[in-house]
């Protein structure tokens, strides 16, 4: 990535060592992502229509949002010591603030130095982070260049050979953090934090009550894939931004979730949930929780031992069977949350309680991303093995604000991981009945051949799955074919239906036939669509 300043040279050498485009290869998808190939492409379809049907029950609407946003978006939101952030995601620069010079000479480079500066004076570089850290790393190597011990340039010579090597340093960091000006972007590893951004760069804040927005698609993240877990890997997500936090919020995207798993299949899920307190309580608590951990260091395997001074609440995630007896015997979060916290924590179990939803308190659940307060949970599913979290969210109630928004405004959700959701329900076996082709029109001779395409595009009007065959094939080939693509039906027209204006419906599953004039035909079609084995 730091090479990024020599651009032109890498790409030269690219294109020189190019191999032939006519060389014969073949090409996988990524590792970590995949194709989502018929007939699952159906089952996720239907799995995504559901939680639209579900959800707009609830009043929630659909946003589309960027795939791609700007990496301190993630980075403010998430967290910067947080793995998704730190290690996981794709980035990339998307518009360079300065164009490089084609042939980088001395001269052109300390033309660049300038070029950024005035830029950056006038305001036309992002403020970013990273564009700070980086402008200052060439401002700093600017000014060394021009009052360093070998100055001027012009007049060094071989013999100050010191002097040589680092003013050519200087000279690469001037070139190299020029190259990385910009807006630096990432694919998006989750979609709140572009939700906050829309919400806040359309003034949503000004529409009447709490804000529901829902949103299905692909999040990246560079995990290590295994079951369940993919680089690329797809999320269906409702958030409810607004003035109010009330307990009742959280308990009615808890029954919306629940009531969109039960009728995808997924019953054997278990809730649950936890309070993590607020700016208020939370950090007295996990300075608390630092003091103890400080003081089983020892015990503790690398990461928790790291996360004790960068991210305490995150040891209590540990999963390593030798921390779990200690992570056991540490102060738990419930026994500190300030009364507002304590109270609304309480009142969402009564909540979740006068709706039904069983659910289970996990005092460890501390969600891996950083902009969490209060209400947290997650939803685990059958047959995922060790990644069987299914959905996971909570309350988020300063983001709004942090990301430069309108103060008090409050907000909770959740994303479910699509892919597992779907491998949950497909181990179950408890999958539904999606409509699949209804007729294969099977028609042989010339004459046959426009009264099929009549005919196929009437039944397509009236939304029946219909093929027809482009070519014409002999009858026994065609009921073979129509059968190997599981048909309900085939639509027999040959000469004689042809010329009496009748057709021959063949049921494929007990071969039954029957021959029928066109009205009867869609009605015979329609009334099996609404009867019981439609
Ligand atoms: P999350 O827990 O990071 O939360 O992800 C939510 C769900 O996405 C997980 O429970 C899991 O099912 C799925 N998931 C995460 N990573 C992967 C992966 N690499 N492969 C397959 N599935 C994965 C969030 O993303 C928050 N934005 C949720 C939220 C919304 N909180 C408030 N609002």
């Amino acid at each position: 990535m730091r090479a990024r300043g020599y651009l032109v040279w890498t790409d030269d050498f690219r294109a020189a060592s190019r191999p032939k485009m006519t060389e014969k290869r073949q090409f996988r998808a990524i590792k970590g992502t995949r194709d989502i190939l018929p007939p699952d492409s159906a089952l996720w379809n239907w799995v995504e229509q559901t939680a639209r049907e579900v959800f707009e029950t609830y009043g929630f609407r659909d946003i589309r949002l960027p795939i791609f946003e700007e990496t301190e978006l993630f980075a403010r939101s998430i967290g910067g010591e947080s793995d998704i952030v730190f290690k996981e995601m794709f980035s990339f620069l998307e518009s360079r603030a300065i164009e490089l010079p084609q042939s980088p000479s001395i001269g052109r480079i300390l033309q660049l130095a300038e070029l950024v500066n005035g830029a950056w004076e006038r305001g036309e570089i992002p403020k970013t982070a990273r564009n700070e850290a980086e402008f200052g790393r060439l401002s700093h190597a600017h000014q060394q260049l021009q009052s360093g011990p070998f100055v001027p340039l012009a007049a060094m010579t071989a013999p100050n050979r010191d002097g040589l090597e680092t003013a050519v340093q200087l000279l690469a960091t001037i070139l190299d953090s020029a190259g990385e000006l910009g807006v630096q972007t990432s694919l998006r590893p989750e979609a709140t934090a572009g939700s906050v951004r829309a919400y806040i760069e359309h003034g949503m804040h000004a529409l009447p009550g709490n804000v529901k927005l829902y949103y299905t698609g692909p999040m990246f993240r560079r995990e290590r894939p295994q079951k369940g877990r993919y680089r690329q890997f797809y999320q269906i997500g409702a958030e409810v931004l607004g003035p109010s936090d009330a307990p009742a919020i959280d308990a009615e995207i808890l029954e919306m979730l629940l009531v969109f798993f039960a009728r995808v299949g997924l019953t054997k899920t278990t809730l649950y949930v936890n309070s993590i307190g607020c700016k208020a309580c939370r950090p007295k608590y996990v300075e608390l929780l630092r003091e103890e951990l400080r003081k089983v260091k020892d015990q503790l395997g690398p990461d928790s031992q790291r996360r004790i001074e960068t991210n305490a609440l995150r040891v209590l995630d540990s999963k390593l069977p030798h921390e779990q007896p200690i992570i056991e015997t540490l102060p738990r979060i419930s026994g500190h949350l300030c009364p507002a916290c304590s109270e609304h924590f309480s009142k969402l179990k009564d909540e979740l309680k006068l709706r039904n939803l069983a659910y289970q308190e996990n005092w460890r659940l501390v969600r891996g991303l950083d902009y969490y307060t209060r209400t947290t949970f997650e939803v685990t599913a059958e047959g995922l093995g060790s990644q069987n979290a299914v959905c996971g969210g909570g309350r988020y109630d300063g983001l709004v604000e942090l990301l430069g928004g309108q103060p008090g405004v409050k907000g909770i959700g959740f994303a479910i991981g699509t892919d597992r959701a779907i491998l949950s329900i497909q181990e179950s076996g408890n999958l539904p009945r999606l409509p699949g082709l209804a007729v294969f029109v099977a028609w042989m001779g010339a004459k046959a051949y426009p009264v099929a395409v009549s005919i196929a595009r009437k039944l397509r009007n009236r939304g029946f799955a219909v093929e027809l065959p482009p070519e014409e094939l002999k009858f026994k080939k065609s009921l073979g074919l129509a059968d190997k693509l599981g048909a309900r039906y085939a639509l027999i027209i040959g000469e004689d239906e042809a010329a009496s204006g009748t057709y021959t419906l063949k049921r494929l599953a007990d071969a039954e036939q029957k021959k029928l004039s066109e009205t009867d035909l869609l009605e015979h079609l329609e009334s099996e669509r609404r009867g019981p084995h439609a």
